[in-house]
């Protein structure tokens, strides 16, 4: 049963009403930007665990995205339009998933109770995305408002520096679990709703997909965490060394 149906019939609802086809729209749109976001953060978190294979490795993406092969030296103003882009996408999701929070804490409350009763998982999952979804308007666009007004401070140290000496590793802690657990429930609901690996026995396929995005969830959360330990690491080494940037093949000169 889709969730909408359980808040329907819980609340006596029917959608027999007129059959208006901007729903239908809305729901497409909702899905279509959830999918460009999902496989942003799938690419994003990736490109951002290159900390790991070292500064160099690091340095040598920021300054791909800089666009460095096309200007010389590159330009930051480039990262500053993938930020805007992405975070209109970003607002117009938030916007479109608005339609879907619980009305009044009364039909939220129905709601959980309703969870806890069927023990219906794909009931529990939504609460999930709400929640997640919830705190990602928050978390997510302090992230994006920084990366698209401050693009020149991006970089091994200079990263670093944000994440350690300017505190940021609590909120990237809360962005990290959140957007990790929000883009694999969503990816698995829409495959679900669209019956995308349903093929033949879609009863079976549906227990793997749910095996398979569990599994990538979790990679991600590693991978995820250790960047992030990755960072705090650098940011420590380099706090007597605050604003200092990054160029290849330098040491860091660490007087402790
Ligand atoms: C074009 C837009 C974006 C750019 C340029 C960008 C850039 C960055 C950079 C450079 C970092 C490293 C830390 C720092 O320098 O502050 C970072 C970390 C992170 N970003 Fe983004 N970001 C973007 C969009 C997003 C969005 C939309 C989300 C999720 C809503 C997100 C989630 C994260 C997370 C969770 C981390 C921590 C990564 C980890 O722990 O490995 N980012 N981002």
């Amino acid at each position: 049963m889709l969730r909408e149906d359980i808040v329907e019939s819980l609340l006596g609802k029917t959608t027999q009403k007129k059959k208006s086809r901007i729903p239908a729209k809305l729901d497409f749109l909702q899905s279509a930007t959830g999918l460009i976001l999902a496989i942003f953060i799938i690419l994003h978190l990736l490109f951002e665990s290159s900390i790991l294979l070292g500064k160099d490795s690091m340095y040598a993406l920021t300054k791909m995205f800089e666009l460095d092969f096309f200007i010389k030296g590159g330009s930051s103003i480039f990262i500053s339009i993938l930020a805007f882009i992405i975070f209109a996408i970003f607002i117009f999701h938030a916007f479109l998933a608005m339609r879907k929070f619980p009305n009044s804490y009364r039909e939220y409350l129905r709601l959980k109770t309703h969870a806890k009763l069927m023990k219906h998982k794909d009931t529990n999952l939504w609460i999930i995305q709400i929640t997640t979804g919830f705190m990602l308007f928050f978390l997510g666009s302090i992230h994006l408002y920084i990366v698209l007004t401050e693009p020149q401070n991006i970089g091994p140290f200079a990263s670093s520096d944000r994440i350690y000496s300017d505190t940021f590793y609590p909120l990237y802690f809360m962005l990290l679990i959140s957007v990790v657990l929000h883009a694999g429930v969503g990816v698995y609901r829409l495959i679900m709703k669209w019956g995308w690996f349903d093929g033949k026995n879609p009863k079976e396929n549906r227990v793997k997909t749910r095996k398979i995005v569990k599994a990538i969830t979790i990679f991600y959360l590693v991978l995820g965490l250790f960047s992030l330990m990755a960072y705090i690491k650098i940011g420590y080494d380099h706090q007597k060394h605050y604003g200092e940037r990054y160029t290849p093949n330098m040491e860091i000169k660490n007087e402790n």
